[in-house]
């Protein structure tokens, strides 16, 4: 999206303009220009309501003044600017996002100085509503051949500001930047599963990486063998679909050190295995490679900022299918690691791909550790779907993180592992844990699990088995894929300091 500078409302060359109407709109410096410039009325059909001031209410208006490009207004209801948060304006703009795609308008002005509210800058604002409205304008991408609507892009934004231009048009393309990432991710989580398999997945890490410069690597099920890798193994074993180990390196620093891990679950289907899922527990189940796609989504903003960070990107890629070969409850597998488990129970297959994969990255010289996976139900039941569950073994990392995700407004929240927990975990007759400690916990144990795998790395575990997939339209997008944790990631990323408690 192209970011555009106007000084006055008179130099509007779009056929649409984005007012924001707050409860006190006189307080607002230009309001008495945009008065004028619109015509006395509209300061009446707010007195009257026909112009809605409640927050995230949109009312849609002609335009017939002078300015002879200017067509229709939008009027975005922000209520009472005190109380306007930063997650409050940018689910408001993923609305008007929607509104634009329902309008089919691609190109249109910003009014900036509308939309101010105490602590929120123009430069804040341009961010927020090409994040907000970009994620808003996202479609999900199908298969319909009756269908023939040609698709709309987010072409241009034109921004009425007297402030100095630069900064917002970073801002903006800042924004924007997150928001593409995101809908990318949300495109992964939203492809059938016959048509993103682990090798398809792959195909797109190494298209990204050719996009910016990555490093990347791609083992297949012959080179997983060869290294023993049985962790993923095992869950591959049912499957006619290869494995992948997706491995992706950004170099922002000279020496490869203070490297930041970053680990998905790339899961593209998961029956349950001979622990099989009911038929409709089943459903859905082609977004379990949401952990995939949120470090896939990540990645995609590191690549553009290039921060003087540096990342590691490890994707371990299988789905959890049955057949005469597949694993099943009584296996006693070996991971990477050398570790032995003995497996409880098929379904939970996620924490065996996460074992492999973390180890993976370690050795890749991972210093710090994040995975991320669809991991539980248990943790929907916990926390619901708006909530991503969080472990750690180590709060000043933890705390570190959790300043990124109030940034992006993406609601994160630890839950104990304990000693007793971690003993569940070990406990096995034959092995050195096991995969299924038994049907309470199962957030704290899943995750736990994988923390066997990660030593004394500073690790942050992310089950967002309730949050990567929307079950409704919601501000920011509409029903399937969210893609969750891609801006909270990137952000931590972009701004972790290294310094810990
Ligand atoms: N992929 C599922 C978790 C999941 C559930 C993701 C709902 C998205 C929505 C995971 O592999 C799984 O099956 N977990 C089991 C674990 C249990 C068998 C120990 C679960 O949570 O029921
Ligand atoms: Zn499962
Ligand atoms: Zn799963």
């Amino acid at each position: 999206m192209i970011c555009k500078e106007k000084k006055t409302f008179d130099e509007i060359t779009t056929e649409l303009l984005i007012v924001g109407v707050q409860k006190n709109c006189e307080h607002i410096k230009g309001w008495k220009d945009f008065v004028s410039f619109y015509g006395e009325q509209v300061e009446k059909w707010i007195r009257s309501g026909d112009i809605e001031t409640e927050r995230k209410k949109l009312t849609r208006i002609p335009y017939v003044g002078s300015n002879q490009h200017l067509q229709r207004v939008l009027f975005v209801g922000l209520g009472d600017t005190k109380t306007l948060t930063r997650n409050e304006l940018r689910e408001t703009f993923g609305l008007v996002g929607k509104k634009l795609r329902e309008m089919k308008a691609d190109n249109f002005t910003l009014w900036l100085e509308s939309f101010t509210a105490a602590p929120i800058s123009e430069k804040d604002i341009a961010f927020l509503f090409a994040e907000g409205s970009g994620m808003g304008f996202y479609q999900v991408p199908h298969y319909k051949t009756t269908c023939n609507v040609p698709d709309v892009y987010l072409d241009e934004v034109h921004f009425v500001t007297k402030e100095d231009f630069e900064e917002i048009a970073e801002s903006c393309k800042l924004g924007y930047i997150y928001a593409e990432a995101v809908n990318e991710a949300r495109t992964l989580v939203n492809l059938p599963p016959n048509i993103l398999r682990a090798t398809d997945l792959a195909d797109y890490a190494v298209n990204l990486a050719h996009q910016y410069g990555f490093e990347v690597e791609i083992l297949n099920k012959a080179q997983l063998e060869e290294l023993g890798m049985g962790g993923i193994l095992a869950v591959n074993k049912g499957s006619t679909n290869e494995p992948r180990m997706i491995t992706l390196k950004y170099k922002g620093m000279e020496q490869w050190k203070n490297v930041i891990g970053l680990v998905g679950k790339g899961v593209t289907y998961d029956t349950g295995g001979y622990s099989i899922k009911s038929k409709t527990g089943m459903v859905g189940m082609k977004g379990d490679m949401g952990g995939a796609a949120a470090v896939l989504g990540a990645m995609k903003i590191i690549g553009e900022t290039k921060p003087k960070k540096n990342v590691v990107a490890v994707i371990g890629a299988t789905d959890n299918m049955i057949s005469g070969d597949a694993f099943k409850p009584d296996d006693v597998i070996t991971t990477y690691s050398g570790k032995t488990v003995e497996i409880k129970n098929a379904d939970a297959e996620g924490r065996l791909v996460l074992a492999d994969a973390v180890t993976y990255a370690k050795q890749h010289g991972a210093d710090y550790l994040i995975d991320v996976a669809t991991l539980t139900g248990g943790v929907i039941t916990a926390l619901g779907y708006d909530k991503t569950g969080a472990l750690t073994n180590h709060e000043g990392f933890f705390d570190k993180f959790m300043e990124a995700s109030i940034k992006t407004g993406e609601f994160v929240w630890g839950m104990p592992l304990t000693e007793r927990d971690k003993k569940r975990i070990r406990e096995s007759q034959l092995a050195d844990l096991n995969n299924s400690p038994g049907s309470d916990g199962h957030m704290i144990f899943a995750g736990g699990f994988v923390g066997e795998f990660v030593d004394n790395t500073p690790w942050i575990h992310l089950d967002i088995a309730g949050t990567s997939d929307a079950s409704k339209p919601y501000e920011l997008g509409p029903k399937g894929g969210t893609g969750v944790m891609v801006r909270t990631l990137a952000a931590f990323v972009e701004d972790f300091a290294f310094k810990m408690d």
